[in-house]
């Protein structure tokens, strides 16, 4: 077989892709090792930026985004029984959008069925070959039978654990890692929520999140232990906790009900340089990581798919390269501010194992300062709304 771009990985970074080059008429190959519905089933992000949602409409999927997302124009800060509001319509004359990944996961499957494009789901064994050369080609198995695609471009979008990223020997690739000592602990529930805007509550109990899918369904956090399970939190031990972490406004209007998921997320930054080996293209989270404080994991994914977009554009409609020459480069700029956003909002609002007093006065003259400076409010907001491409 033989396409211009092997897309490694079908979660939102590699369909929003394939979608991308499809209105082009570039061609590609969506490589998963798992089902669509396995990957319909995990539960993820699901705030929005404006430049995500551009994309999606670019991808011909934004109908239903526009129809059923909910357009959210600030987000709560509290800590304790104290909260304020930064309006990020006031600071930025833009909002967010409230649409979960997998709504944005069904909607570029969906499109990309009824377009009749490649998916080839179930594959193992993927690995990248001659990246480094003018013969770049992919092998993967199928039901014990081992295949191979020949490309020009391998747009490495296979995640944290992909084979993407490993294949850059380790004498070119350089990693960033910062491991937090906590994790979130989220469930899902069929239930009102407690709030129209998301609340991200800084306690003496430790961090909780308040957000939404739709006017029925709600997702909330907490910051949990990297020893918990799961399985050791009920669901009123999860309730309990999350009202002991939010206003007592709030938890008094708190509807429980059943949770329909519930798992735990570790927390980490991570960032791999260069972006880019050769024919080799890594996207998304096979390329970096963040702390889901600030909700810039899927965004930055988006944004990195736009660099790499437009540089395949230009190649094969313009036949200038030069896009891809300076992906690396360009999408590292714009990831290393979401990273420092991300690890900035987590240090604000988690508590640590080995905080000092000192610490915990820095947080709380951070957090004080940020509900009473319009400046520090508006660099909050241009960056929870998503920098500019
Ligand atoms: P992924 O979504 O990981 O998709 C990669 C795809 O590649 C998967 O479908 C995988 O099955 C496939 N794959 C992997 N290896 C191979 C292989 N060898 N061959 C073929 N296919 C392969 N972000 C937020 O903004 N807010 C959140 O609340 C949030 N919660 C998260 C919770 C968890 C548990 C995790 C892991 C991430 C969370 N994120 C969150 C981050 C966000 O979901 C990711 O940034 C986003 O999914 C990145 O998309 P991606 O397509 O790059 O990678
Ligand atoms: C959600 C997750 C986040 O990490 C965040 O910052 C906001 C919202 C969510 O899953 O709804």
């Amino acid at each position: 077989m033989r396409t211009q771009v092997v897309i490694i990985g079908g979660g939102p970074s590699g369909l929003l892709l394939g979608q991308l080059l499809h209105t082009q008429g570039i061609d590609a190959v969506v490589l998963e090792r798992k089902t669509r519905d396995y990957v319909l089933s995990r539960i993820r992000a699901g705030i929005l930026e404006t430049g995500t949602i551009s994309l999606m409409h670019q991808a011909g999927v934004g109908a239903r985004l526009e129809a059923e997302g909910f357009v959210h124009d600030g987000t709560i800060i509290s800590y304790g029984d104290e909260e304020f509001t930064i309006n990020f319509k006031e600071h930025t004359d833009t909002s967010v959008v409230v649409y979960g990944q997998t709504e944005v996961t069904r909607d570029l499957y969906d499109a990309r069925e009824a377009a009749g494009l490649r998916t080839l789901f179930n594959v193992e064994q993927v690995e990248i070959h001659g990246a480094d050369t003018d013969k770049a080609y992919v092998t993967y198995n199928v039901c014990g039978e081992t295949h191979r695609i020949d490309c020009d471009f391998i747009a490495g979008c296979d995640g944290f654990h992909g084979v993407s990223r490993q294949t850059i020997p380790l004498s070119v690739r350089r990693e960033y890692e910062k491991v937090y000592p906590f994790g979130w602990l989220g469930i899902l529930s069929e239930t009102p929520p407690v709030n129209d805007e998301l609340i991200y509550a800084a306690s003496e109990r430790g961090f909780a999140l308040c957000s939404m899918r739709n006017a029925k369904l709600s997702r909330y956090y907490i910051q949990c232990s990297l020893s918990d399970k799961p399985e050791d939190w009920t669901d009123e031990a999860f309730w309990q906790e999350l009202k002991r972490r939010i206003p007592a406004q709030h938890a008094e209007k708190l509807v429980t009900g059943p949770s329909i998921e519930k798992s735990i997320a570790p927390l980490r930054s991570f960032v791999t340089e260069p972006m880019r080996w050769g024919r080799l293209f890594l996207c998304g989270d096979a390329a970096h990581i963040v702390p889901p404080t600030g909700a810039k994991g899927l965004n930055t994914a988006a944004s990195d798919i736009h660099y790499l977009f437009e540089g395949l554009k230009q190649h094969y409609l313009e036949n200038n390269s030069a896009g891809l020459e300076t992906y690396s480069e360009k999408a590292l700029a714009r990831v290393w501010k979401a990273e420092r956003f991300s690890w900035w909002m987590t240090n604000l609002l988690h508590r640590f194992p080995d905080q000092t007093e000192f610490d915990l006065k820095m947080q709380k003259a951070d957090i004080d300062f940020l509900r009473s400076n319009k400046s520090a409010q508006s660099v909050m907001a241009q960056n929870y709304i998503g920098l500019p491409y």
